[in-house]
Formats: C-alpha cells, structure tokens, sequence
C-alpha cells in the first residue's frame, strides 16, 4: 500500500513539472495535477475530455492548509471534517480567492478531499501543496478501481501511475456542500446521510444545487447499454436477447434460476460495501464480454445502497440531481 521513496520522488517532479500523476484514494484512483499550476489543470481537462466548467477537487494531506484554499469554514463544516477526514468525503465550500478560476470551474466554490489511502497521503506529504484531481477516467466513463484501469484508458500521456494495487471502497466520495447555513448531499458514497446527518443534522433538500457533472445523464457509465430490472423479471428479460442469439450480461445478487446460452451473469451478491466495491469491475468485465446489454437487478432500496443506486441510476441514463436520490 506504500510507494518507495524514488517512486514518490518521480511523481512529486512530475507535478512540479506540470505533468500528470495518476494516484489511488480509498475510492477510486485520481488523476492529478498541481492545484497551483493552471497549464498542469489544463491537461487534466483536455486529457479527460471534459468540458472545462465542471470543477476538480483539491485534494490536500491534513486540513492544516485549508487556509490556502477556503475562504471561510463553516463550523458545521468543521465537524464534518474533524470526524471523517482522512477519509471518503469531499466538501464543497467558498474558494479563497488565489484559488484558479480552472480549479473551481468559475463558480465560488471549491471542492476539498483529505483522502486516507497511505499511498495518497505519501503523495500529498511529499509534494506538499494541493492536487487537484478528478477520477482518473475519460468524462462520463467508469472510474478505475486499479492502475491497470488507469493505463488501459490513457497509456503514456500519463507521467507516473502509483499502483497502489485495489481501491477499497470503489465508488467516488460523498460530496457535501457547506454554504452559508445549508448542508447539501451533492452524491453520495461511503458515508451515509444519516452518518452525516448525525452530525450535520438535518440536511437541506431543495432545488438549489451547485452544478455537478454526475448530474449530467449518463455519468459513470459502461459502454454496453444498462438497464435495471426487478429480481423478478431477470430471467425473462434476458432471455428476450439469448432467444436472438444476442449476448446479454447479467448482475444481479442472486444466483440464475437457470443458465442461458449467451447469458453472462454475474452474482454481485447481497452486500452493499462488497457490491459497491466491485460495481465498476463488474461492468468493465460484462463490458468486454462484448453483450448487447447489460440487466442489473435493481439494488435494495435501504441507505447503505444508496450510493450504488446512485451510479446505476446514473449509468443507465436515469439519474437525476444526486438530492432527490437517497432521500428516504
Ligand atoms: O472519490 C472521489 O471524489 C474521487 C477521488 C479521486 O478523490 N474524485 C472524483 O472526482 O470523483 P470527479 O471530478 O470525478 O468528481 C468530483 C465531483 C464532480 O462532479 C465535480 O463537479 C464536483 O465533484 N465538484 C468539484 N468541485 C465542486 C464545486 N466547487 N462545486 C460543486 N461541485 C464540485
Ligand atoms: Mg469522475
């Protein structure tokens, strides 16, 4: 889990050359840059293919340099921070004005993570400023769970890729927005909302929703067309492809009533941290079967799956603002 030094020193003279690193997190692996250097953000965008009003979060080793990047932390902010970070949550809050108009995407907000992966504290640590970074997948794509994801996607163009072998979690961070005196779901993740809610307590639901790519349709998304069925039309639903000798694949928590030529089912099984940890993985590989579709059962509707529901919804072109999603 822990870079050798010459590593970390090749990726640090990367950034400070404006090159791109590419790092795991306990989510997912970033794609990074110097927060501080414009030219460097830029290859991120143009590199992703996204378009360049969509912010990138800054991620920083300990909130002790905050001050460089946020104007004002709210005291709820606080809490949220003193109780998970390092860790798998991102908070939006207003920008310290130095902060690149790249970065934040024009808006006054700015987006800040202090992830825990030992290999990204390392990284962080030693080069000692703020990376900006997104997922390290092309825009709208799967976002990798391993190097190898990173280097089929984009070989060469970047630099250094740590290998800090599996992600642990699998899905991107939940983002939470600070603004004056509302508290704001933005997507969920691996922190729940009653989790934050906890400390947070309750948090705004309404229609005024800082602008994130995720709620574009089609984010996160395999290439293959996704659809969600219930448990109980799997089986029929598939076989309306294996009957045309198409290929369908299949994820689903529960094993196949019966087996089907051309049918590639995969049994995600019943728990939400292990499902969602192999989610991307799952579609990556029912992606390269080759199917004409890809069935997934849809998830239980409790909260430890809402992050799942969350990137499937979104994956199947159904997704709507991160707020109305998770709610119950
Ligand atoms: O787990 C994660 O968050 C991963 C790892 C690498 O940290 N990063 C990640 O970044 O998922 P990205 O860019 O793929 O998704 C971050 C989301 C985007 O939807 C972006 O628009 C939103 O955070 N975001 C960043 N800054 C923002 C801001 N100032 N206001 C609103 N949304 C913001
Ligand atoms: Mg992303």
């Amino acid at each position: 889990m822990r870079a050798t030094q010459s590593e970390i020193d090749t990726a640090v003279e990367a950034l400070r050359s404006g090159e791109l690193v590419a790092f795991p997190t306990e989510t997912v692996y970033g794609l990074g840059a110097n927060a501080a250097d414009p030219a460097g953000v830029a290859k991120i965008f143009a590199l992703k293919g996204r378009p360049a009003d969509h912010p990138v979060i800054v991620h920083l080793d300990h909130p002790r340099y905050l001050h460089r990047w946020v104007a004002t932390m709210p005291p709820v902010a606080e809490r949220l921070a003193a109780m998970f970070w390092p860790g798998p949550l991102t908070l939006i809050l207003p920008k310290a004005p130095s902060v690149l108009e790249i970065v934040t995407g024009g808006q006054p907000t700015i987006g800040i993570r202090v992830p825990s992966h030992p290999m990204a504290q390392q990284l962080l640590t030693a080069f000692g400023g703020g990376i900006a970074a997104p997922s390290a997948n092309r825009y709208g794509r799967l976002s990798p769970t391993r190097a190898e994801h990173v280097r089929e996607e984009f070989g060469d163009a970047v630099r250094v890729v740590l290998d800090g072998g599996e992600t642990s979690i699998g899905l991107e961070s939940t983002i939470v927005s600070c603004l004056g005196d509302a508290v704001r779901l933005l997507r969920p993740g691996f922190i729940t909302r009653s989790q934050l809610e906890k400390i947070a307590g309750p948090l705004t639901v309404d229609g005024a929703v800082p602008r994130v790519p995720g709620d574009r349709q089609l984010h996160y998304a395999p290439a293959t067309p996704l659809e969600i069925v219930t448990s109980d039309d799997l089986e029929a639903r598939a076989g309306e492809w294996t009957e045309r000798e198409q290929k369908v694949g299949v994820l689903a928590l529960r094993p196949p009533l019966n087996a089907q030529r051309h049918m590639t089912w995969i049994n995600a099984g019943k728990k939400a941290d292990t499902y969602a940890h192999h989610l991307y993985n799952h579609l990556r590989t029912l992606d390269r079967v080759g199917c004409a579709k890809i069935l997934v059962q849809a998830p239980p509707a409790d909260e430890r799956w809402a992050a799942t529901r969350d990137r499937l919804q979104r994956a199947a072109g159904i997704g709507g603002p991160a707020p109305d999603i998770g709610a119950e």
